[in-house]
C-alpha cells in the first residue's frame, strides 16, 4: 500500500511587517487587547499598491519545499491549493501556479475550506495516492487576506487577527511496509454555521454581481464578518472531538502524539484545547504571536518552522494537525515520520 510522505516543505510571507501598534494608528484599537484576547503581537501583510496575490506567495513557498524535497517542477502530478482569497475570482490560484511553476497540462485544483483547507488538502493527496491517481503532489496553502480587511474601527474585530502567508509541501506515495506517512484521517463540515465567519460579496447568488456604484454600508459587504464568541466556543468543542475521532481511527492514544500542529487562529483557543486534552506545553506548537492568522497557510508554515529548527522530524515520531475554520469545516490528520 502506498502512504503519503512529506519529502519537503516550504514558507513564505509578504516583505511589511506590521505590529499592533501600527494597527492602532490606523483603528480603534490597542496592543494590550490584541494581546490579551488572541495573542497576536505581529504579522506580515502586502505592501501599499503591492500587487501580490496568494499564487505569488505560494509559488516563492513551493520553490524552497521542491528545493528540500529534491523535486523539479516537472516532476510534479498534481497541484492542490488551498485558499479563501484567491488571486481573482476565476480560475482558481492552483491554475495560476501551475503556470508560474514553468508547468503545463497536469491538474491543478483548488480547495476552499478556509482554515480547514490545508488539512483538505493534505487527505485529498492521500486519497489521489492512495488510488494511485498521483505520485507525487504538491500541496500549497496561501493567503493574501490584508487586501480585504476592513482597516477602520468598524472592522477591528477581524482585522486583527489576520496575516499573509503561504506555506508547501511535496507529498509523495512512497510504497512501505512500515506504519509511515499519512496514518488517519478525519475532515467534517457544517454548512449552517456559514454565517458565522464569511464574505459575502462578489456574489453569484446576486442578480448584480457587479456593483455600479458603492455607497457607504454597502463597502462593508465586501469584507469578512464575523460572530467571534460563536466561533470561538465552536472551535474548542470541536476541536478536542475531531482529535479523539482521528486517534481512534488509527488506534492510538494522544499521549503517542510527539507534537500537535493546530490551527493558528487564537493562542486562547489553543491554549483551552491543549488544557482540555491535558497535553504539556511543550507538545503544542503554536507561531500565531508572529504571524496572525493565516488560515490555509497557518499549518504549513508551522511544520516548516518546526522541520527547520528540528523540533520534529525524525523517524517514527507521530505529529498530529488539526484545524477548525468557516464552514464551518474541520479536521485532524496523523501523520508519521
Ligand atoms: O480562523 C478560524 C476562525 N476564527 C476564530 O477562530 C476566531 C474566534 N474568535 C475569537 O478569537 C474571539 O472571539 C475574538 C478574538 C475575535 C474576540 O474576542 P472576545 O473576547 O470574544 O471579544 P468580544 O468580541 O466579546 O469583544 C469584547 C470587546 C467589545 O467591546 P464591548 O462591547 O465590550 O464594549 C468589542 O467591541 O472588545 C471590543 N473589540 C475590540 N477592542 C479593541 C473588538 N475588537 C477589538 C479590537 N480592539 N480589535
Amino acid at each position: 500500500m502506498k502512504r503519503a510522505v512529506i519529502r519537503g516543505t516550504g514558507r513564505a510571507v509578504p516583505s511589511r511587517l506590521v505590529t499592533n501598534a501600527d494597527l492602532s494608528e490606523m483603528m480603534d484599537t490597542t496592543d494590550g487587547w490584541i494581546q490579551e484576547r488572541t495573542g497576536i503581537k505581529q504579522r506580515y501583510w502586502v505592501q501599499e499598491g503591492e500587487i501580490l496575490g496568494a499564487s505569488d506567495l505560494g509559488l516563492e513557498a513551493s520553490h524552497k519545499a521542491l528545493e528540500k524535497a529534491g523535486w523539479k517542477p516537472e516532476d510534479i502530478d498534481l497541484i492542490i491549493f488551498a485558499t479563501l482569497s484567491p488571486d481573482i475570482f476565476f480560475p482558481g490560484s492552483g491554475c495560476l501556479l501551475q503556470t508560474k511553476l514553468g508547468l503545463s497540462s497536469i491538474p491543478a485544483l483548488d480547495i476552499r475550506q478556509q482554515c480547514t483547507g490545508f488539512l483538505y488538502s493534505l487527505v485529498t493527496a492521500d486519497a489521489y495516492i492512495r488510488s494511485g491517481l498521483a505520485g507525487k503532489i504538491l500541496v500549497v496553502g496561501a493567503e493574501i487576506h490584508s487586501t480585504g480587511l476592513d482597516k477602520t474601527t468598524r472592522g477591528r474585530d477581524v482585522a486583527v487577527l489576520f496575516g499573509d502567508g503561504a506555506g508547501a509541501v511535496c507529498v509523495e506515495g512512497v510504497e512501505t511496509g512500515t506504519d509511515m506517512g499519512v496514518l488517519a484521517s478525519v475532515l467534517h463540515a457544517d454548512g449552517s454555521g456559514a454565517g458565522a465567519l464569511m464574505t459575502e460579496l462578489p456574489a453569484s447568488r446576486l442578480p448584480n454581481r457587479i456593483p455600479l456604484d458603492l455607497k457607504g454600508e454597502e463597502v462593508a459587504r465586501y469584507y469578512p464578518v464575523m460572530n467571534g464568541k460563536s466561533v470561538f466556543k465552536t472551535a474548542v468543542r470541536k476541536l478536542p472531538q475531531v482529535t479523539r475521532e482521528v486517534l481512534e481511527k488509527a488506534a492510538l492514544d494522544i499521549q503517542d502524539v510527539d507534537m500537535i500542529f493546530p490551527h493558528q487562529a487564537n493562542l486562547r483557543i489553543n491554549q483551552a484545547y491543549q488544557q482540555y486534552m491535558k497535553i504539556d506545553e511543550g507538545r503544542i506548537f503554536n507561531n500565531i504571536d508572529r504571524y496572525g492568522n493565516t488560515t490555509a497557510a497557518s499549518i504549513p508554515i508551522a511544520l516548516d518552522e518546526a522541520l527547520e529548527q528540528n523540533i520534529v522530524g525524525r523517524n517514527g515520531e507521530t505529529i498530529l494537525f488539526v484545524a477548525f475554520g468557516a464552514g464551518y469545516t474541520w479536521g485532524a490528520v496523523l501523520y508519521r515520520f
